[in-house]
């Protein structure tokens, strides 16, 4: 939710800035700004849209100047313009601020600035930084930023630069994400690592309420009090190239088609001989063996996650198990103790609720796992252990890979929990392991089968917008699932209003006469995950019904299934037969590359759908 970068050194700060936001754009995509100085003269070019404008705009008129900031919004106050852009400014151009989060007393704020003579020009709660700084300034950017902090409240990431003091950018941040990026003779800042990739891999995390002044020669890092904190710099693992397109068209299906390498590097990772490693994890077994109840708590695609969590935990771990969306689980009074153990599942590990509810469930005494693709996030280093999907940066807004490794995960950690408290007989265990290690081959062999440029899922596309713009634009998706699959019916249907703006349910197709048949007419078409399974004839029966009252149906079914072809539906998906509580794995593939098609053939720009963001860093 907005990315911010910062730089010094002896490079053109414009190319570096716009390089950088390029890699953030997935942050915010709705307007992008520069400040930069060269010497005491300070540029500011700022514009509604998508990062393409502004570097147009800077592209016909260079900049020059080795020292800036800069920005790409997420609108949370004031709609998307020029001057709602960052950077903002203070009453006498001086001091340039660009910020990620939300001030929440700026109302307050900004009514005594106002009454001491400062002019406001945005709708923005950003704009109260400069002006603060301002009034607070007197020589020194460093003190007066410090100052102004304290009466700040609310979540933040900021860099600031001042005129009369061009050889420094002070980076400053509370519950919004802020590394260091450490060069030669030169320094970056940013909201998130890939904006620095192309010039270093050696990086500072800063924590909440830590400052850090950046100049050529050196990063400094204080508490904002001003007391000066030794910090590590870290080396970053992973390679740009694996934050660029590498020839697909979309980030989107560039991370669908990663899936079954991640799986199996996963399984290189945390399985030997059969036997399952968190090396990362702080939390001991004991800790794990006392555990009567798990809570498992996230929001969008990572809650998914949870929900399927769920069927396997309790089928094999035998553990009650409840899981919630994050903004409900902080603001419910849920039964969490010292006996509960919470599941965190966050790609970012920045999404503001999920944070909050991680808080709010140390508060109440419970044990604290994360589970986070992003090394060093914040939910990562609160909770009380983590386990890394290492899923590689995620770009795409509509997550995809992480979804399956955060699956991954869970299978991993529910086995081994079912070991931990003996409710898994030797053979089954063994059996299970065996299976599990088949799956990234058959992720593999079906992704073979949709060759990136023609595949039959493109077709259905192509086919449903025909008969969308046959019916008026009446047409849109239910997806029905029993069981473990069921989670991913949610899954498939938020991927493709996600990115395809198209209306789409996901629904437990047992609660399907209890509501949605209502809706069943011609008009929608109905994606019924039918594999194999305890429930398929249940299924069968979900299909007839909604055969008889017109619906079109993609059947999900497993590879031979002769039967399914018996029930007039009208497009088939094939997936490899598997052990059924593996299953989701395989079934969601197709339903991301449907969703994928569906937007693609509507012509939607997929990496970066409308009104959304990656990292949801405001509540
Ligand atoms: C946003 C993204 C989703 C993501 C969700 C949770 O809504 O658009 O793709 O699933 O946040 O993000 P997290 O980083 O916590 O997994």
């Amino acid at each position: 939710m907005c990315g911010i970068v910062g730089y010094i050194g002896e490079r053109k700060a414009q190319d570096v800035l716009l390089k950088g936001l390029s890699r953030l754009e997935y942050r915010g995509y709705d307007s992008a700004g520069v400040a930069i100085l060269h010497g005491h003269k300070m540029d500011l070019v700022k514009k509604r849209g998508k990062l393409k404008v502004l570097a147009e705009e800077l592209n016909s008129g260079p900049i020059p100047g080795a020292i800036g900031i800069g920005h790409t919004r997420w609108a949370t106050h004031g709609a998307p313009s020029d001057v709602n852009a960052h950077p903002h400014l203070d009453c006498k151009r001086r001091i340039a601020v660009v910020h990620n989060g939300i001030i929440e007393n700026y109302l307050e704020l900004k009514n005594t600035l106002i009454k001491e003579g400062h002019k406001f020009i945005s709708e923005t709660d950003t704009e109260v930084i400069p002006h603060l700084i301002e009034k607070f300034y007197k020589g020194n950017i460093e003190e007066a930023v410090r100052k102004a902090l304290k009466l700040l409240k609310g979540t933040y990431a900021i860099a600031v630069l001042h005129k009369d003091e061009p050889d420094k950018i002070i980076g400053a941040r509370c519950d919004s994400p802020l590394i260091v990026g450490v060069g030669k003779g030169e320094n970056f800042l940013a909201s998130d690592v890939p904006a620095i990739l192309d010039y270093t891999k050696d990086v500072i995390y800063l924590e909440n309420h830590e400052l850090a002044v950046l100049t050529k020669a050196g990063v400094v890092v204080k508490e904002h009090s001003g007391r000066r904190v030794a910090k590590k710099v870290a080396r970053v693992k992973w390679d740009i190239s694996q934050a660029e397109k590498s020839g697909y068209r979309h980030f989107m299906l560039k991370e669908i088609f990663e899936q079954g390498d991640i799986l199996e590097a996963i399984q290189t990772e945390r399985l030997r001989d059969g036997r399952i490693r968190f090396q990362e994890l702080a939390i001991r077994d004991n800790i794990f063996k006392r555990v009567k109840r798990i809570a498992i708590v996230a929001c969008g695609t990572a809650y998914h996650a949870g929900l399927t969590a769920k069927y396997m935990l309790e089928e094999l771990a035998k553990i009650p198990c409840w899981v919630d969306t994050s903004s409900e689980f902080r603001y419910r009074d849920p039964i969490v103790d010292k006996e509960t153990l919470v599941i965190i599942v966050s790609q970012s590990g920045e999404t503001a609720d999920s944070l909050a509810a991680l808080r709010e469930a140390k508060k109440r005494g419970a044990t604290v796992l994360s589970i986070c693709n992003v090394v060093g996030s914040s939910i990562a280093r609160e909770s009380d252990g983590v386990i890394y999907i290492h899923a590689g940066p995620e770009i795409a807004v509509a997550s995809t890979k992480a979804y399956t490794a955060q699956l991954a995960i869970f299978y991993l950690l529910t086995l081994h929990l079912a070991k931990l408290k003996n409710t898994i007989k030797t053979a089954r265990y063994n059996m299970l392991i065996r299976e599990f290690r088949r799956v990234p081959n058959l992720v593999k062999e079906l992704l073979s089968e949709y060759k990136p440029d023609y595949n039959p899922l493109a077709a259905y596309a192509q086919e449903f917008k025909r008969y969308y713009n046959e019916k008026h634009n009446k047409s849109f998706f239910l997806y029905l699932a029993r069981n473990i699959n069921y989670p991913n019916a949610l899954e498939g249907a938020l991927k493709l209003k996600e990115i395809s703006y198209i209306s789409a349910e996901g629904y437990p197709a047992g609660e399907m006469k209890h509501g949605p048949i209502a809706l069943i007419d011609e008009n929608p078409w109905v994606v019924c995950i039918a594999i194999a399974s305890k429930t398929y004839d249940k299924m069968i029966s979900n299909i007839q019904e909604i055969k008889a009252r017109n619906g079109i149906i993609i059947a999900v079914a497993t590879e031979g299934d002769k039967e399914i072809l018996h029930h007039n539906i009208n497009y088939l998906i094939e997936i490899p037969k598997v052990e059924e509580l593996f299953s989701p794995l395989l079934v969601v593939i197709p339903l991301q590359l449907l969703a994928y098609y569906v937007a693609r053939e509507f012509g939607y720009d997929i990496d970066q759908p409308r009104n959304l963001a990656k990292s949801v860093t405001v509540e």
